[in-house]
């Protein structure tokens, strides 16, 4: 698709120039599809290392698609990367806030170390005009706080804050930012709304339509989007689990629930539930707040949601238990996947790696294969021992735990991996499968909301 860039900006002439804070997944995916959509982008990150590789072309994470638009980007000259606070200060009109909120590690909330650290050091370099939008998922209020925090620091009395959250998907994060489905622009002036408006003139030219709303409506959108999409995976996961107990089939009936145009069929695939950077500590850090602000009533049933959720990963350990005639102690379990899901390296939050960690704390030998997230699972879990092809981690194994359903492993043939492992017997984590071809070849199967 082409973008009437130049048409965008005939009321004003120039775009903006911009800056992205934090080169992570979100950041460093924003900042490249920025300059593909036309705009001069520079990118910050406090590690020298990542900045290093980004400008050498080398996306430091796995996600398709992202590499060649770097380099293409890079080549442009219209992107470069830096570690100085005042370089992005003296050379960028719009600052991107796009640094992590993990989970914080003494309880549900979010921790805003980065986010406030990204703020307070930006305010006081800002000597003129500026837009400073957070991009970062946080709790409700703190837009409020980071806008005064900024007027408080700021040399400029033109500096404002805006929010708007960021949708991209790992794995599709590329597509999702050139061609997001909505944009969204928490804002308190209708200048700081017109400069957004300017930063992303392509998206909005090519269609996408934007809600302008308050500080706390656009901070609201993002957690109340992953709260609603968590809550669709763990009710087919509910259905999955009175499947179980009557031997229906859940992805029978998921099928016969998506064609009803009001439910769809997206986000209802049953099996081994949510992990990843995002869904997991956003709705803790959401159910943390609500309580903070009296509101955890509301909020009562993300405790379910979280339950559930974490209850299919302990079905699976049983599932293999199961097929190990009751015991793990001794035998050799082949975990493939490490990955939250297929296509992204990331293991945060892994509920394949969960998994693969309980059977060895069970007793037994484990054994792991991902096709992309083989050096992060090693840095993160050591204790894993871990094969260099689907194959190896399959061969002479007493049960085979399928837990991220990369392509790679549904494609492969059952025929053929009988006659590598000890025992043809697998437990299919994510209903990835066709049941009755591999009962054909063979194997004991089982899987999770199917009979
Ligand atoms: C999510 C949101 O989709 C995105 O809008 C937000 O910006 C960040 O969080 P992401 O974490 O990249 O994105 O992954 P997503 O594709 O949403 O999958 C989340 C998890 O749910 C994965 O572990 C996936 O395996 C699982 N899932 C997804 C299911 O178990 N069943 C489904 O039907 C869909």
């Amino acid at each position: 698709m082409s973008y009437p860039f130049a048409m965008a900006f005939a009321h004003n002439g120039a775009p903006p120039k911009l800056s992205v804070l934090g080169t992570g997944y979100l950041g460093a995916t924003h900042a490249v599809a920025m300059v593909e959509l036309g705009y001069d982008v520079v990118g910050l990150d406090v590690d020298e290392a990542k900045v290093a590789r980004l400008s050498a072309g080398e996306v430091p994470f796995f996600e398709p698609g992202l590499p060649e638009l770097l380099r293409k980007a890079l080549d442009s000259g219209r992107l470069r990367f830096t570690t100085s606070y005042q370089d992005v200060a003296d050379f960028a009109d719009v600052h991107f806030i796009c640094v992590g909120t993990p989970q914080r590690k003494d309880g549900y909330a979010a921790d805003l170390t980065y986010v406030e650290s990204a703020f307070s050091t930006l305010a006081p370099l800002l000597d003129r005009r500026a837009l400073v939008v957070g991009k970062s998922t946080v709790p409700a209020g703190t837009a409020r706080r980071m806008s005064e925090l900024v007027a408080s620091l700021a040399p400029s009395d033109e500096v404002e804050v805006a929010w708007n959250p960021e949708f991209l998907r790992e794995g599709f994060a590329v597509e999702d930012t050139l061609h997001p489905d909505r944009l969204v622009f928490g804002v308190q002036s209708a200048a700081a709304e017109q400069t957004l408006r300017d930063a992303f003139a392509p998206v909005i030219a090519s269609g996408t339509p934007v809600v302008v709303t308050d500080f706390s409506t656009a901070e609201l959108v993002k957690v109340a989007a992953n709260s609603f999409l968590a809550t669709k995976i763990s009710f087919i996961n509910a259905m999955a689990e009175v499947c179980e107990v009557v031997h229906a089939d859940v992805t029978a009936l998921s099928e016969a629930l998506g064609y009803d145009s009001r439910i769809g069929k997206r986000f209802l695939h049953a099996g081994l539930g949510f992990g990843g950077g995002c869904l997991p500590k956003d709705i803790r850090a959401f159910m943390a707040r609500a309580e903070e602000l009296g509101a955890q009533d509301a909020l009562a049933f993300l405790e379910e949601v979280d339950a559930i959720n974490m209850r299919r990963r302990a079905r699976a350990i049983d599932l293999g238990r199961e097929l190990l005639d009751g015991d793990y102690a001794g035998k050799r379990v082949c975990v493939w996947g490490a990955a939250f899901k297929p296509n992204s390296d990331d293991i945060r939050d892994s509920p394949a790696l969960d998994v693969a960690a309980a059977a060895q704390k069970l007793g037994a030998a484990v054994i792991v294969y991902d096709p992309e997230a083989m050096e992060n699972a090693k840095r993160t879990y050591p204790q894993l021992a871990m094969a260099s092809s689907a194959l190896e981690a399959a061969r002479n194994a007493d049960v085979l735990l399928l837990l991220t359903e990369w392509s790679e492993f549904r494609e492969t043939d059952p025929t053929m991996l009988a006659s590598v492992v000890a025992a043809p017997r697998i437990v299919d984590g994510r209903n990835a499968l066709d049941p009755a071809t591999w009962r054909a070849a063979g194997w004991t199967y089982r899987a999770l909301g199917r009979p």
